[in-house]
């Protein structure tokens, strides 16, 4: 029996290469799917469960790099579908090597990994690339990160992140766009395209896989892996759309989140994963449960062992299962004795062959395996050149008071100061879910600083103290540098280590003993520009009160030194916005833009209405805002027609002029409000934007068009619908200081 299956499989792996080679640009063509029912029909149940297996490789495995004896088994016996952390091109080849030509039926395997924002070249974090506003170049950023994993034999990419945050606590707000579903909608489709490339059979395109579905970011008390409840209105309106958007720029794959929506687990959740995503989206790739959520539905308490866990997942539309080995050593007797359903088991190894083929792993399983590649590219100087370009477009300038900044080249003394400025921590800079592994690839802001000023500028260097830690300050020492200079550069915030995953905080304060130092050199009179680094909104109140200049600069890669310098002196003129809310303090969370009127909006002169006693309801620093070193005004807002029907688009035009001395970009945002409608709306929702280069004295129009789309929203009946009204239209610099104008919606 053996050995005929064997003639079979082999001359069914011929076949498929010979219909591939014909057909590669015909992926999910009606002949890939004859040929992936046929491999389905050759396949054992075990062999159909090992598609859906994943588990880990060496790269989480500090002893081993190579997989060991017991997974060349695994692979042999057809157990494994794929591999989270398998890495480089040597290795992955061996063991693909493995897979096709030592298993029953050849199938290849999926070679999985996260690489979030960079692997070599590592690019600012996610939340920082979203602050560039500038979809193009995210998408660039995307595709060379595709172009150094695929070097290094990987597939798939477990990213975008494209979870909604509305709250800082949440550490993982770091990986993804921030707050507004049209800005996150924007980047995750960005990065879809930018990961799969124009062709997912080019070199250098790798598979991408947006998460964490659904609304993992809605997490209560930003508490990671805790409790999501909220409504249907908020999930679609709010948490849904990127989504939705990273399907329609054909992401090939999802991944399910830990979380429960409203008491149901999402990796349990049928209607999340094939009612809505399969049978409405349209999607047709695959679903990876996040890692071992599968097993986890068990402390969720909807499953009461492995083999209950295995089957709601899997009868949900999870396809493949990482890490926990439920599928396939648990589920074999339920699917021989039908207690699993024999259509869903199908359906799932038939999404996994498709985005096999659909990847060209049939037809060529060694496409990412040469090792030469990766010498070429990882790290070069044009993918550094596209780090240290979104790193100078993620800075946003938050204040500058006297004009501090930028910084003269020849500034006499300079006194750099703080435990993320130096060469010792730069390891730090490159945030969350990135690994420098030689820290030395990473320009640290010292360097940064030392490349950029004159040869008669004296630099005096100081770290103060350490990133997280009440021991080892050195106050003192920094002060008495302080003293001696011109101007103070405090670069100040957060360790790698405390955003991202399992990283939630209570207090977003500049941590331990860096605001101690902070305030000690602010004692000094001296003028201080403060750099934060950080993975998520801090709680900068006190900053804001007392230094004059603050440039929010997250965690940025490899180029942080080169990029900051360019900005810090003039050289870069900066132009982000913030993606995100930053809170005043921790008890204004969750604060976000897009809120609602309430029955008692806030009203200065009544005690009764939506406020606190001890804090006002505005940001410190609103969705969208940054600033310049040079100034832009907005005139002459207009709309094309002040009446429209509900089917019609308008157009709104708005004029933006450089008043300044000095170049710059502008990222114009549009916000519209539905006055009155049969639900409460936000006050404004953001829905549309333009990043425009202004010379000085330089004035542009912006034109915007709003579709009937752009008005609709979920009614009492929960369907997407267009009301007559009036609609508010709010055009501006950020979400808080916009011109306004109007247009009514008729029947
Ligand atoms: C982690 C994360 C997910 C990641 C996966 C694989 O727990 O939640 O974002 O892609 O496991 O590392």
């Amino acid at each position: 029996m053996g050995r005929t299956f064997f003639k079979a499989g082999f001359a069914f792996f011929i076949f498929c290469n010979i219909l591939i080679a014909q057909s590669s640009t015909q992926l999910l063509s009606p002949r890939i799917e004859t040929k992936i029912d046929s491999l389905i029909r050759l396949m054992t149940v075990e062999e159909k469960l090992g598609q859906l297996n994943q588990i880990g490789g060496t790269w989480y495995d500090a002893k081993h790099d190579r997989v060991g004896e017991e997974t060349v088994k695994l692979l042999r016996e057809g157990k494994i579908g794929s591999f989270l952390g398998v890495v480089g091109a040597e290795e992955t080849e061996r063991v693909q090597r493995i897979a096709v030509n030592e298993s029953r039926l050849h199938i290849p395997v999926l070679f999985g990994f996260d690489v979030i924002h960079g692997i070599a070249t590592i690019t600012p974090i996610p939340l920082g690339e979203a602050s560039s506003w500038n979809p193009e170049l995210v998408e660039r950023s995307a595709h060379m990160a595709g172009i150094e994993a695929s070097s290094a034999g990987i597939h798939w990419t477990y990213a975008p992140m494209v979870d909604i945050a509305r709250d800082p606590r949440w550490g993982r707000i770091a990986e993804g766009s921030g707050e507004d579903p049209y800005l996150g909608s924007v980047m995750a489709a960005a990065r879809v395209k930018g990961f799969q490339g124009k062709n997912l059979l080019d070199q250098g395109s790798i598979l991408s896989c947006a998460k964490h579905f659904a609304a993992y970011g809605g997490a209560e008390a930003g508490r990671d892996y805790n409790t999501v409840d909220m409504s249907e209105r908020t999930l679609k309106e709010i948490y849904l759309p990127p989504y939705k958007a990273a399907v329609d720029a054909g992401a090939w794959t999802l991944m399910s989140s830990f979380n429960e929506i409203a008491g149901i687990p999402s990796t349990a959740n049928h209607w999340l994963m094939t009612n809505l995503l399969r049978d409405e989206w349209g999607f047709k790739g695959l679903v990876v449960s996040d890692y071992t959520a599968v097993q986890e539905l068990i402390n969720h308490r909807v499953a009461a062992n492995r083999v209950d866990a295995g089957i709601l997942a899997l009868t949900a539309g999870v396809d493949i299962d990482m890490v926990s080995k439920i599928y396939v050593n648990d589920l074999i007797d339920p699917a021989r004795s039908k207690k699993l359903s024999g259509e869903v088991l199908d359906e799932s190894v038939r999404r996994v062959l498709r985005v096999k083929f659909a990847y060209g792993l049939f037809d060529n399983p060694y496409r990412n395996c040469d090792p030469s590649v990766g010498k070429k590219v990882l790290l070069s100087k044009e993918h550094r050149d596209v780090a240290r370009a979104i790193a100078e477009q993620s800075i946003v300038l938050l204040k500058n008071g006297n004009n501090l900044l930028p910084l003269d080249k020849s500034t006499k003394t300079i006194a750099l100061i703080g435990p993320l400025a130096g060469n010792e921590n730069r390891r730090n800079l490159v945030g969350a879910w990135a690994w420098a592994k030689r820290p030395e690839d990473v320009v640290s802001v010292i360097d940064g600083i030392k490349s950029k000023i004159s040869p008669n500028t004296k630099l005096l260097y100081d770290k103060g103290c350490e990133i997280e830690s009440d021991s080892g300050a050195r106050i003192e020492q920094a002060v008495k540098i302080a003293n001696q200079a011109d101007v103070v550069v405090a670069v100040l915030g957060e360790s790698q280590h405390v955003s991202g995953e399992a990283a939630s905080k209570t207090n977003l304060d500049l941590p331990f003993m860096q605001k101690e130092l902070l305030k000690a050199l602010h004692k000094t009179g001296k003028p201080i520009v403060l750099v934060v680094m950080n993975g998520r909104p801090l709680t900068l109140q006190w900053e804001a009160d007392n230094i004059p200049a603050i440039l929010e600069s997250w965690h940025l890669g490899v180029e942080t030194g080169n990029a900051l310098a360019n900005v810090l002196f003039g050289d870069v003129n900066p132009s982000a916005k913030l993606p995100v809310s930053f809170p005043r303090n921790v008890g204004q969370i969750p604060l976000y833009y897009n809120y609602k009127s309430t029955g008692r909006p806030l009203s200065d002169s009544d005690k009764y209405t939506s406020r606190y006693l001890d804090a006002p309801n505005t940001p410190l620093y609103p969705f969208g805002y940054g600033l310049s070193y040079t100034t832009f005004t907005y005139g002459n807002l207009k709309v094309s027609s002040g009446t429209i029907k509900k089917d019609q688009n308008v157009t709104v035009s708005v004029e933006v002029k450089n008043s300044g001395t000095r170049s710059g970009d502008e990222v114009v945002q549009l916000y519209l409000r539905d006055d009155v409608a049969s639900v409460t709306r936000p006050v404004k929702e953001l829905k549309g934007f333009k990043k425009i280069s202004l010379n000085p004295g330089e004035t542009k129009t912006v034109e915007f068009t709003l579709t009937p789309n752009d008005l609709s929203f979920y009614n009492l009946d929960m369907k997407k619908i267009v009301e007559p009204g009036t609609f508010t239209v709010y055009v501006g610099g950020n979400s808080a200081d916009c011109l306004q104008t109007k247009f009514d919606v008729v029947e």
